[in-house]
């Protein structure tokens, strides 16, 4: 017989005479002449209640079955005379798969803290919480394929292993081949001269770059896959190895850039409330209260886009004393981020046009020479989701910009060929897609949306 899911199970429309799941006992009840089992496959949130009647020979091996076991059970889905569930499976037979030592195994059924299912996040995924969690991830990433299908916009695979830093910000991990003491640099070439590829490469801290390229060939592309950044933050919001959804369009400039965004995120949320309400319910309960009412504002309702130096203005006049002190020319904090979205407007807030000095060297010059065509777009619990900007489409300006931020010209060259031979007006954004699920559930801490997390000094797994 062909295993079913339990999600397919637990949505029958009528009795069946035999079936056959698999999955992990979450408890064992045991009663006078009966057990019952909840059993969860990680199809969906619930599980499927199985009744065990002393009467079949598989009852006398049930005194193995324990919390966390893998088992098969065959019977008949009948109508559960229970309140909380609409079927139950009555077994003709279970059979025990995978022991699980009931003195060893460490999710027995109590709440655990994210903490201590940090240190064993092989294991977290059974849980309801994470469970949950990952399926509403694997979702979301879908709903990005979509949104994009839908709109004519071609998925690039951006290499990850990069020679070039896009962000000029020197926060690379380095790959290579060399033993541990690099020899010192021989007489021709640097001391890269006999690593793998004869230069020094690191893992990408953006697809932007190249994202780019293809736009100013394909129209409108996308990049979606992991990125790197060696930056000594231990934030709740930053980690070593997360996920970025670039989108690049070519004949577009910042207005477009900023209603591309604003629409991704209320389409993906959309999507994703429309999919995933049970697990997400599991969230407006136990995490965040007031989740349902702000992800439905989030599609809603428009949201606010504000230049720069008035987002400073309305900080400078909050009466709030923050910890770092606001002024114009000095980048957003957190603090300040959440201020604007969770206080003064109470909803995302796009904030455009920064001061060039902090922002990265390909970002288009405004005509008053001091301000860049960027956006950023905050959100509710989070704070920055999305960072993007008009490109700088100009050779000479580009050429200086790339000199004024430290950098040497030959390695941008095919970056800059681009402005030699058909340039256009272009522009696309980075959306951190941990930071998009932490808004989405309400969790607070980066390390929990991501099945593995890598941090500063944390790789296991
Ligand atoms: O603002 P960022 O650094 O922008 C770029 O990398 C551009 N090249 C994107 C582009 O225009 N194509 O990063 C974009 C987003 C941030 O807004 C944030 O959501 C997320 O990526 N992000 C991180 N998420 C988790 N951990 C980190 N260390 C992150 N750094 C950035
Ligand atoms: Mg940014």
């Amino acid at each position: 017989m062909k295993r079913m899911l339990i999600k397919n199970v637990l949505n029958s429309s009528a009795a069946v005479d035999r079936v056959r799941v698999n999955g992990w006992v979450r408890t064992r009840r045991d009663s006078k002449g009966f057990s019952f089992l909840e059993v969860n496959d990680g199809s969906c949130l619930k599980n499927l209640q199985v009744i065990v009647d002393e009467a079949i020979p598989a009852f006398s091996g049930l005194k193995d079955v324990a919390t966390g076991a893998a088992v098969e059970i065959e019977g008949a889905l009948v109508e559960s005379p229970g309140a909380g569930q609409k079927w139950e499976v009555k077994a003709s037979g279970v059979r025990l798969l995978g022991a699980a030592d009931p003195e060893t195994y460490p999710l027995q059924k109590k709440r655990h803290t994210d903490e201590f299912l940090r240190t064993i996040a092989h294991l977290r995924p059974r849980t309801n919480k994470y469970g949950a969690l990952f399926r509403i991830r694997s979702e979301s990433a879908f709903a990005v394929h979509r949104f994009f299908r839908d709109r004519g916009f071609f998925y690039l695979h951006s290499p990850i292993i990069t020679g070039s830093d896009c962000e000029g910000a020197g926060e690379m991990f380095r790959v290579t081949t060399l033993p541990l003491c690099p020899p010192q640099s021989g007489e021709q070439g640097g001391p890269f001269t006999d690593d793998f590829f004869g230069k020094e490469a690191s893992l990408t801290v953006s697809g932007q770059l190249e994202a780019e390229l293809f736009a100013c060939a394909l129209g409108n592309v996308y990049t979606f896959g992991p990125t790197f950044r060696a930056e000594n933050s231990n934030t709740p919001r930053h980690a070593a190895e997360f996920w970025m959804i670039e989108p690049e369009m070519a004949f577009a400039d910042l207005n477009d850039n900023m209603d591309l965004a604003e629409d991704l995120v209320k389409a993906m949320t959309a999507h994703v409330v429309e999919h995933c309400r049970d697990d997400l319910e599991l969230f407006a309960k136990f995490v965040e209260k007031q989740l349902m009412a702000s992800l439905e504002a989030i599609v809603a309702e428009p949201y606010v886009r504000l230049p720069y130096a008035d987002a400073v203005r309305i900080l400078k006049s909050s009466g709030r004393s923050f910890e770092f002190p606001v002024d114009f020319g000095v980048d957003l904090q957190t603090e300040h981020e959440r201020f604007l979205c969770e206080e003064h407007f109470k909803k995302p807030v796009i904030v455009y046009d920064y001061p060039r000095e902090i922002k990265a060297f390909y970002m288009r010059l405004n005509e008053d020479g001091r301000t860049v065509a960027a956006m950023d777009l905050l959100v509710p619990r989070v704070g920055e989701l999305v960072g993007g900007s008009q490109r700088e489409e100009r050779h000479e300006v580009l050429e200086r910009r790339i000199l004024d931020s430290g950098m040497k010209l030959d390695s941008y060259w095919w970056y800059l060929d681009l402005r030699r031979f058909g340039s256009v007006p272009h522009a696309g954004f980075g959306l951190g897609f941990e930071r998009f699920l932490m808004m989405l559930t309400g969790v607070t801490n980066i390390r929990d949306v991501i099945p593995f997390p890598r941090t500063p000094k944390h790789l296991e797994f």
